[in-house]
């Protein structure tokens, strides 16, 4: 939540909807940490009862819904929260839509999640050969989710990886590993998953029993654009755009970028783009 905090600020008394919320892990931090109201939406009955119990606070408050269409009225929203939820969502274009309308003009998207081809910091794909794969074709692209947002009305703020502890000793890692708990391990076969875990505990023994396993997980941060397209591109530096006329074709300094490369730099280019006709400016 720190580097959430950097992206949020200081800021008391906010609304925050922690979307496909699960087990409420990430609600009840996110009230205490932000000092907020926390509206969890998640799809799941089961996920939800979990939440009812277990994650109970007098700030967060768990509703039935979805992405695509969330059950909560228009910029209401401070901030939005989406741990590993982005791929079960039907379609990001969809969710990315309706946040657009529940959060608040210069409202946050923070998203956690996996994405394709960033996984080679995940510890035990080391150990089940297919899993990776299986995983990179199912998470979602970086890049074709900042375009799929900016499309939407929102500006990239920042896209960056952060490293997290996920269990205290490789010997918990294993444990939690073979409670087959994580999606990942749904999708291979039960052979593959018992020769996994006998590598694991193989592997156990020349670990040291004191290190914790880390991984490194992305946050991809939007704010929703407060004006129209062009301006908000331009305030976030990604476009600056000399003659709009009646939107329809444009000369454009394009400040490109290679954010989804390993090191953020801006490159000035001169091209000229076709601005779609019926792209919303308000
Ligand atoms: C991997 S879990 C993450 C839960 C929680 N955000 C966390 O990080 O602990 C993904 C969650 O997304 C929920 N989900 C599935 N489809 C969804 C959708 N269309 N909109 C919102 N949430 C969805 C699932 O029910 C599940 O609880």
């Amino acid at each position: 939540m720190d580097v959430a905090r950097r992206y949020v600020g200081a800021r008391k008394g906010l609304v925050i909807l922690d979307l496909g919320c699960g087990t409420g892990r990430f609600s009840v931090v996110l009230a205490d940490s932000f000092d907020a109201s926390v509206l969890a939406v998640e799809p799941s009955d089961k996920m939800r009862s979990v939440a009812e119990s277990q994650s109970a606070h007098p700030r967060v408050r768990y509703v039935k819904g979805d992405a695509e269409r969330i059950p909560v009225g228009d910029n209401l929203c401070d901030l939005a929260w989406l741990s590993m939820v982005l791929h079960h969502i039907g379609t990001v274009e969809a969710g990315a839509a309706e946040l657009h309308r529940v959060l608040k003009p210069g409202g946050i998207v923070l998203i956690r999640n996996s994405f394709r081809g960033r996984l080679e910091s995940v510890r035990y794909y080391e150990f089940f050969p297919s899993a990776m794969a299986l995983d990179n074709a199912r998470l979602p692209d970086a890049e074709t989710v900042r375009k799929t947002f900016e499309k939407r009305r929102f500006r990239l703020v920042a896209f960056e990886s952060v490293e997290q502890v996920v269990d205290r000793t490789f010997g918990e890692h294993i444990d939690r590993i073979r409670q087959r708990g994580l999606s990942t391990f749904e999708l291979i076969s039960d052979e593959e998953f018992q020769q996994g875990i006998r590598l694991m505990e193989d592997a156990a023994r020349e670990e040291d029993p004191t290190k914790p396993v880390t991984e490194m997980i992305d946050l991809l941060v939007f704010a929703r654009c407060q004006e129209g397209v062009e301006q908000c591109m331009r305030r976030g530096k990604r476009a600056a755009i000399s003659s709009l006329g009646s939107c329809r074709s444009a000369s454009v300094h394009h400040l490109g970028c290679t954010w989804f490369g390993s090191k953020c730099a801006y490159r000035t280019v001169v091209c000229t783009v076709w601005w779609p006709k019926n792209l919303p400016i308000s």
